[in-house]
């Protein structure tokens, strides 16, 4: 790749709609909470740990995922936690960011809902007052769990409305289809909260068929397997459904076998509101821009696309239409200012 073209992926304004972030937690951070929160990590050393993520598939990676989640305890953690994820983002010129909690896998733990959402909440507003970053934060529903615990975790929220905008689903996909929480979706819905919904990843485009006509779903989470049906692409082009897609989440659990297999090319030709994000950067090798530069260098993506694939970050966004003007304008300025620079004869 050119310095031109890596430089300009670095310095494009964007956002990020798919991070979960409990897949934020770097082994620095997950081993010095262990030692203070004396909690036991099966891994002799950061390297040891790093050693294990070498997935085969979604599974593998998300036993070592809840494992390493256990560190997690006081309010103070998840504060910890999502500061340290906005510092990275903020080199990544990420500018909003939308960010996926799993309530599930800490209540069952003792940890308080409130103690969860608090730290991460508190943080969010540190990362809009002091670093310019604003945020959404979703709350998903563990798909391996069955949907009376969903609906008892959507209880938890009801108090939280202020904080959280919305509700996902994650963990294992297969067998676990979208209609399995069509109940508990459908009482969302009704109680205020925007709808997302991972599906396609490793599973069929039935499953993100079920997310749109059964769930009622505003933006699908991965969707890599819809390029398979023809009319699924003509549904998600005809309506502006937004993808969220995680290449390096998608390459490490060998959901591609190479980043040149991904179908993001050719959904950006398509004209599918496409969008780049990182899943759960500690795990998978790479915040955003990594994802972006990776990306753009297995499929040749140009600068327009790149500029396509921020500018889709902002319009899929859950900003107002007000908020979605404002960055998508940013955006066009600098893009003009990077053009500029590179091409110095132009500016008379
Ligand atoms: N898929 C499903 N569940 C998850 C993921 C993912 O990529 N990351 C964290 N939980
Ligand atoms: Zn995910």
């Amino acid at each position: 790749m050119t310095e031109e073209l890596n430089r300009y992926i670095r310095l494009i304004p964007k956002a990020e709609l798919h991070l979960h972030i409990e897949g934020s937690l770097e082994p620095d951070l997950m081993f010095s909470m262990a030692k203070k929160n004396g909690v036991n990590i099966k891994y002799k050393s950061e390297d040891d740990l790093r050693a294990a993520y070498n997935f085969n598939n979604l599974q593998e990676f998300l036993d070592i995922y809840y494992a390493g989640a256990d560190v997690l305890i006081t309010e103070q953690d998840f504060y910890d936690l999502t500061i340290a994820y906005l510092k990275k983002i903020k080199e990544d010129n990420v500018i909003h960011t939308e960010i996926f909690f799993d309530p599930q896998t800490h209540t069952a733990r003792g940890i308080g809902f409130d103690t969860v959402v608090k730290g991460i909440t508190r943080a969010l507003h540190v990362g809009k007052e002091q670093m310019g970053i604003s945020s959404h934060l979703i709350m998903c529903f563990l798909r391996h769990l069955d949907e009376q615990s969903a609906q008892e975790t959507l209880d938890l929220a009801l108090g939280y409305k202020d904080k959280i905008i919305g509700v996902g689903l994650d963990s294992s996909e297969l067998g676990n289809p979208p209609s399995k929480f069509a109940n508990v979706f459908k009482r969302a819905q009704k109680e205020g909260f925007l709808t997302v919904a991972h599906a396609g990843e490793e599973g069929p485009a039935e499953y993100v068929w079920e997310a749109i006509n059964v769930l009622n779903v505003m933006r699908i989470d991965h969707g890599v397997q819809s390029i398979n049906d023809k009319k699924l692409v003509a549904e998600l082009v005809k309506t502006r459904m937004p993808l969220t897609v995680c290449p390096l989440s998608n390459l490490k659990l060998k959901v591609v076998s190479d980043l040149k297999e991904l179908p993001l090319k050719r959904m950006i030709d398509k004209n599918i509101l496409v969008t780049i994000n990182s899943d759960d950067p500690s795990y998978f090798g790479g915040y955003i821009n990594q994802n972006y530069i990776e990306t753009a260098e297995a499929l040749n993506l140009t600068k327009d696309d790149i500029l396509q694939l921020a500018k889709n970050s902002f319009t899929a966004s859950f900003l107002t239409d007000a908020e979605k003007k404002y960055y998508l304008d940013k955006v066009d300025a600098v893009d003009k200012e990077l053009r500029k620079q590179s091409h110095p004869a132009n500016i008379m």
